[in-house]
């Protein structure tokens, strides 16, 4: 059941180029399948844009790595 939702705002802690998201996108898209979360993610001049809904213990566990992802500031 999505029974819960997160959308955040973040700054990237380097530029990300193109093979960089590809990265990201490739690690997400499979973690995210196979949680049973979706979303979406938005990059533009350094700034993550993104919302995730899925079980509430599936987006409690990833918005905690992502929280710590050293890709993003703070
Ligand atoms: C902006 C941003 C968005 C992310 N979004 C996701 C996501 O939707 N799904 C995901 O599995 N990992 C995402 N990650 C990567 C996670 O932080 C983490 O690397 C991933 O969940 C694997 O964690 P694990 O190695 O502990 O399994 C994102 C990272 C960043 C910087």
């Amino acid at each position: 059941m999505n029974d819960r939702q997160v959308l955040y705002t973040s700054t990237a802690a380097l530029t990300m180029d193109n093979p960089s998201l590809h990265a990201l996108r490739q690690e997400s898209c499979a973690n995210n399948s196979r949680f049973g979360v979706t979303g979406l993610l938005l990059y533009v001049d350094k700034i993550f844009v993104q919302l995730i809904e899925g079980p509430g213990s599936a987006i409690g566990q990833l918005f905690g790595n992502i929280r710590h992802d050293d890709r993003k500031q703070g």
